[in-house]
């Protein structure tokens, strides 16, 4: 701040001087009123019009003087023709001398000859008394309105007569509001601008909330939730355990969470450790010599090796063998391993992210897994919650399935409002992994672009009607492509509270209807025959039901 220039204007003052002294005066506004308004450097800028005032008006010295906010005292700030020293010297009291008795009165003070003026403390020790001749000196508020933000002075060496001393005052009167300005706007700025930075930082906060990482849904507070640990827990190599049952993300998280951290680039390499046998594991994460076991044929080089720099992806983890575990627990401890007929440990660089819907705290009670294995593992866990827990989350995830199915099979099919209901009923035991195979198969299917109620599956029309008991028609057929939701019991909590047992039967008696007419081409002796009904029953229910041929217009 102050003398340190900005190579700005640098008049030569004998140019200058042969102007007129009002020409002069108002050249010198001019151009500082430009100085200010030009930049947004205030500093800059204050420094520029003090020399600009010495050039212009060929003052000696000049200074702009600023309470400092915390303790009051007031220092000068920018100077022109002072020393550093003499700058530094420069402190006043509110009232104090003549700068202070300005910045307290807010009036201006202009001197023929300061020495003889007794308020005056030549604290700047500038002006020696050796110095000969008289020594004009003007003191100005820089003021916005009644209120004073500080000095600005500016001396002269040498006789100046009353009428010289009032151009100069005048002069910088109007010098000392455009200060005032300036620094109003600049204050002004600055307060925007922190403003602008806090509602930046407020947006930012909303947008990591609500975010969904790349492709992966989740507007429930419980994905959100995963969402913000996946974004904490990126950056660092720290050991993550994903939890959850089949179907629920976890190998989607744990991709999520090699892609946000350092190792992107790296690889990704995921092994499932319940796909093979002790021997053939270990091979697989460690590599082997040529001739380790019966069929180690050829070298190989192990997933922990392909891995290298990345980040190993250990599914089903539960399932490791207790001797695989005792290795994999010192890939953890010492980061090294040994490949399969080798006694030379190899070091690993390896982020390691594990996954199981095994109940390992049972399974370390048991003695099958081992604790310091799981302490190792579970540095980090992350716990994905079943669909049916999450009930926001699964229009959000329909739509976000079927406008990828769409894309990829050429077609425009949307469900229907009650189809829509119907998967919000369903207990989804398969959870995201059953639903979206769910919506391919009806994209694929499709033959009309809305995909009603009675298009989807049987097992999930009668698993939302299904009361707990699971009395009423055929229990819910597996589907083919989940395991898991076969393996479990048929939705105990699947119909909503109170949904009556008429509601259900009439359901089934349309559908039967419907199946019915259709494949009776919408003949309705024809349907009649086949469901064992007289006609006129036919077309009393088709009527109860809605139901018209659609051939008839
Ligand atoms: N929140 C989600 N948003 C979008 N797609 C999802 C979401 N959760 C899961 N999926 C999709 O569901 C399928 C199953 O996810 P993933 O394979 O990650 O589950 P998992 O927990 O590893 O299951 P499993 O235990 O059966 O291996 C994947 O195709 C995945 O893309
Ligand atoms: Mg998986």
């Amino acid at each position: 701040m102050g003398e340190e220039g900005d190579g700005g204007l640098r008049y030569n003052p004998r140019v200058t001087n042969h102007r007129s002294p009002e020409k002069a005066e108002i050249a010198a506004i001019h151009e500082v009123a430009k100085i200010l308004t030009s930049t947004q450097n205030l500093d800059r800028a204050l420094g520029t019009t003090l020399r600009t005032l010495q050039s212009f008006l060929g003052f000696d010295r000049t200074a702009i003087f600023r309470p400092d906010e915390a303790t009051r005292e007031i220092r000068m700030e920018v100077a022109a023709g002072y020393t550093a020293e003499q700058r530094e010297r420069s402190r006043y009291v509110w009232g104090e001398g003549i700068v202070g008795k300005t910045m307290k009165t807010g009036s201006p003070i202009a001197l023929p000859d300061v020495r003889k003026e007794p308020s005056f403390l030549d604290k700047t020790r500038a002006h020696g008394k050796s110095l000969d001749g008289p020594l004009s000196y003007l003191s100005v508020p820089i003021k916005i309105g009644s209120e004073t933000l500080g000095v600005l002075t500016a001396e002269r060496i040498g006789r100046v007569g009353t009428q010289a001393l009032e151009g100069d005052a005048r002069t910088l009167a109007v010098v000392g509001s455009l200060i005032g300005q300036a620094l109003k706007l600049h204050k002004a700025i600055q307060r925007l601008q922190e403003e602008f930075q806090r509602q930046r930082q407020e947006f930012e906060k909303t947008i990591r909330k609500t975010y969904r990482i790349e492709n992966i849904v989740g507007q429930s507070k419980r994905m959100q939730e995963v969402f913000a640990a996946v974004t904490s827990v990126a950056p660092s190599r720290a050991t993550v355990l994903l939890r959850g049952e089949s179907g629920t993300g976890k190998e989607m998280i744990a991709r999520a969470i090699h892609q946000g951290g350092g190792r992107a680039d790296r690889p990704f390499v995921a092994v499932n450790c319940a796909a093979l046998p002790e021997t053939l594991l270990e091979s697989e994460l460690f590599g082997h010599k040529r001739g380790a076991f019966t069929g180690a044929v050829e070298e190989r080089k192990g997933r922990f090796e392909e891995a290298s720099g990345g980040t190993i992806f250990l599914d089903e983890v539960g399932d490791i063998p207790l001797p695989t575990q005792v290795k994999l627990l010192r890939v953890l401890q010492e980061r090294t391993f040994e490949r399969l007929g080798e006694n030379r440990p190899v070091p690993v660089d390896v982020r390691i992210i594990a996954a199981t819907n095994a109940d390992l705290e049972k399974m370390v009670a048991g003695g099958t897994f081992r604790e310091d294995l799981y302490y190792r593992l579970n540095v980090i866990p992350v716990f994905l919650p079943p669909l049916r827990d999450r009930k926001e989350d699964i229009l959000p995830l329909t739509e976000h399935f079927l406008e990828r199915f769409n894309r990829e099979h050429g077609k425009s099919v949307a469900f229907s409002k009650d189809a829509l209901d119907l998967l919000l009923e369903y207990r989804w035991t398969g959870n995201v992994r059953e639903l979206e195979n769910l919506v391919e198969r009806a994209v694929v299917m499709a033959k009309a672009p809305v995909v009603r109620a009675q298009d989807l599956p049987r097992a999930i029309r009668v698993a939302a009607f299904l009361p707990a008991t699971g009395s009423y028609g055929q229990p819910p057929a597996p589907q083919a492509s989940d395991a898991a939701s076969a393996a479990e019991p048929p939705h105990p909590a699947a119909p909503r509270e109170g949904r009556p047992r008429v509601e259900f039967l009439k359901a089934m008696e349309r559908e039967e209807l419907q199946g019915a007419l259709s494949s009776a081409g919408w003949v309705i002796a024809r349907a009649a025959k086949i469901l064992g009904w007289t006609p006129r029953q036919v077309a009393y229910k088709m009527k109860k039901h809605a139901l018209s041929s659609p051939w008839k217009k």
